[in-house]
This record gives structure tokens, C-alpha cells and sequence, in this order.
């Protein structure tokens, strides 16, 4: 049995959908149901559901709000995996841990390996760091993943932003500065899936590793890859304007390159991400054809 902890959140309910399609035992609880950053609510948890692995989905997400929010960032993302770390080693558990390229700085020419120092540049990226060091120190039997750029038919993404702005406006300005691998939750999820068997049978996996979908773009040319899929079915076809970092100032500062080399997971786990154009494509094409895909819970 998988236990997955931030379970409404986008991860956490494309583990369900694919958990699902797969026949895998898992079940995802929510913030309600457990809160990771209290001991008693984890240990709570652990008992009833006696699972085999924790995967840790749950996270302070908010990139800007985490510069004004930072109490509540380190809480979830440096306190909750501290304590789903001890409450895993507590009970031999091995734990997936979520993270991102947003513990590194960018400023690395090429693609981040898990050997590179991490540097973050904003709150979110240094709670995050903070976190993966908790876990590291506390459960030896730990898979850190650091992922990037995440979308899915839920919760709130860059690509569902897209298709919202891109019904009313007729020019989209989007920075054309920034390098990354937009990643599908739900491939993400399968990989996540597809590493469990061997991470609860094999200690000597435990350590760091990156998974985003293959290829790399900006935000420019993920926002107009989302609009070329979408135009033929909507028939909104907005002009997509690039423009630099600093022509849209935000609160957190970003990395310019956050290229993450996925190479290590691919040799462990022998699973190769698609190219990150089939997934955003696919995942356009479905929202437009059936915009009700993005609210559904999928039992
Ligand atoms: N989104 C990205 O672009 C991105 C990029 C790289 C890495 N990541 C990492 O990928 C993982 C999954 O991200 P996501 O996009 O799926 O996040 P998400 O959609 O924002 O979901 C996060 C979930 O965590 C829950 N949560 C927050 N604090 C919690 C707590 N103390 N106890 C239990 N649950 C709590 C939230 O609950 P509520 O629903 O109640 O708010 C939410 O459902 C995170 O570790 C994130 O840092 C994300």
C-alpha cells in the first residue's frame, strides 16, 4: 500500500488517477486528513493505513506568496517533511519526497545533475532545500525527486492560466528568459508509480534524483506550444509576445535556467520521459475538449 500525503493537490490526484488505471493499492489523503507538519496527525495516519512507502506530494507551492508567507512555506516544506521523515524511520518506511529545480540558482551553462550545489534563490527554493536536507538527515530510506514546471488538468498551473487568458486576450506577453521542462503531473505520477516496486525492495536506491518530461523550452515557448494545440478546437489563436524576466516583475526571483539532467533516473529506474510538447499537447487538447476534466476527482 502507497500512502500519498497532499493528496488534492495536482500530484496528489494524478497519483490517484494513475494508482487507479494501474490497480495499485494507494490512497491519497488530504490536508484535512493529515496535516504532514503535525507528528501526531502522520503517526495517526501511518498506523491506520500500515503502508509500504509514503510518497510526499504535499507542499507550499506558492513561488511569490512564499516571499510574504515564509512561516507557512517552512512549514510545509521544511517542517512536514522533517516530520514524515522521522515518523518513516520510526517505522522502516521508505519515503518519496517531492521537490524542485528551484533549489538551484540557474546559473549553472547546461542541465542541473543531483551532484550540483544547490543555491536557491527565493523563499519557496530555500524552504525546499531546507526540506530535502530534513529528510536526508532523518530517513535513510528516502528517494528525493526534484521535478519542474509541473501542469495537469488540476489545480492551478501555468497551462491552465493560458487557457483562461488566452479566451479573452488577443496578445499574451510571456518571458522568453527563462529554461525549463514543462512536466505532466500525471507522467510524473507514472514514473512515480514505476520506481515504487524497486524503492520498497532495494534500500541501496535511496538518494536524489531528477525527473522532468525530455526537451526544454521558456515560458514563451511552452505558453504557445498550449496555444497551437488549443486554437484549432477553440479558435482563439492569441499572439504570443516574448518578453524578459525583467519586463515582469514578480516577488520571488527565479532561476533563468532550472534544465534539470534526468540521466540518473533513467540508468536506475530504466524509464525514459517523453518529449514535453506530447504531454503539454495532450493535456491542452483534453482541457478545451472537456473543460469539466479539470474538476473532476478521479475515483
Ligand atoms: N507546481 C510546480 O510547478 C512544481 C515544480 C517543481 C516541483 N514541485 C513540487 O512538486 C510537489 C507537488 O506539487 P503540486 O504542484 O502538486 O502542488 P499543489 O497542487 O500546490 O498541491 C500541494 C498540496 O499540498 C497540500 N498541503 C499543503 N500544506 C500541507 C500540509 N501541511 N499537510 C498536508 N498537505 C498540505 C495542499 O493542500 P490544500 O489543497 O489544502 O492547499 C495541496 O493539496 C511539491 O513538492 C512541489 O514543491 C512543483
Amino acid at each position: 500500500m502507497i500512502v500519498v500525503f497532499g493528496g488534492n493537490g495536482q500530484l496528489g490526484r494524478e497519483l490517484l488517477r494513475a494508482a487507479a488505471e494501474r490497480k495499485t493499492p494507494l490512497q491519497a489523503l488530504t490536508r484535512t486528513e493529515a496535516d504532514i507538519a503535525d507528528a501526531p496527525s502522520v503517526a495517526a495516519a501511518l498506523k491506520r493505513c500500515k503502508p509500504d512507502l509514503v510518497v510526499n506530494a504535499a507542499a507550499y507551492t506558492n513561488v511569490d506568496g512564499a516571499e510574504s508567507h515564509e512561516a507557512e512555506a517552512r512549514r510545509a516544506n521544511e517542517l512536514g517533511p522533517a516530520v514524515l521523515a522521522a515518523a518513516c524511520a520510526k517505522a522502516n518506511i521508505a519515503l518519496v519526497h517531492i521537490s524542485t529545480d528551484y533549489v538551484f540558482d540557474g546559473s549553472k551553462d547546461g542541465a542541473y545533475r543531483e551532484s550540483d550545489a544547490v543555491h536557491p534563490i527565493s523563499t519557496y527554493g530555500r524552504s525546499k532545500a531546507a526540506g530535502e536536507d530534513a529528510v536526508r538527515r532523518t530517513l535513510d530510506r528516502h528517494v528525493i525527486l526534484r521535478t519542474a514546471w509541473l501542469y495537469s488538468a488540476f489545480g492551478r498551473n501555468f497551462l491552465k492560466t493560458i487557457l483562461q487568458l488566452a479566451q479573452t486576450r488577443d496578445e499574451l506577453r510571456i518571458v522568453a528568459d527563462q529554461h525549463g521542462s514543462p512536466t505532466s503531473a500525471r507522467e510524473l505520477a507514472e514514473a512515480i508509480l514505476h520506481i515504487a516496486p524497486p524503492v520498497i525492495a532495494e534500500p541501496r536506491l535511496s538518494g536524489t534524483y531528477h525527473f522532468t518530461a525530455d526537451g526544454a523550452t521558456t515560458w514563451h515557448g511552452f505558453a504557445g506550444c498550449i496555444i497551437a494545440a488549443a486554437a484549432p478546437i477553440t479558435g482563439r489563436n492569441p499572439r504570443v509576445t516574448a518578453i524578459a524576466t525583467a519586463d515582469y516583475p514578480t516577488p520571488a526571483k527565479r532561476p533563468a535556467n532550472s534544465r534539470l539532467d534526468c540521466s540518473l533516473f533513467v540508468e536506475t529506474f530504466g524509464l525514459k520521459p517523453r518529449p514535453w510538447r506530447e504531454a503539454v499537447q495532450a493535456t491542452t487538447r483534453a482541457l478545451v475538449t472537456a473543460p469539466q476534466l479539470a474538476e473532476n476527482h478521479v475515483a
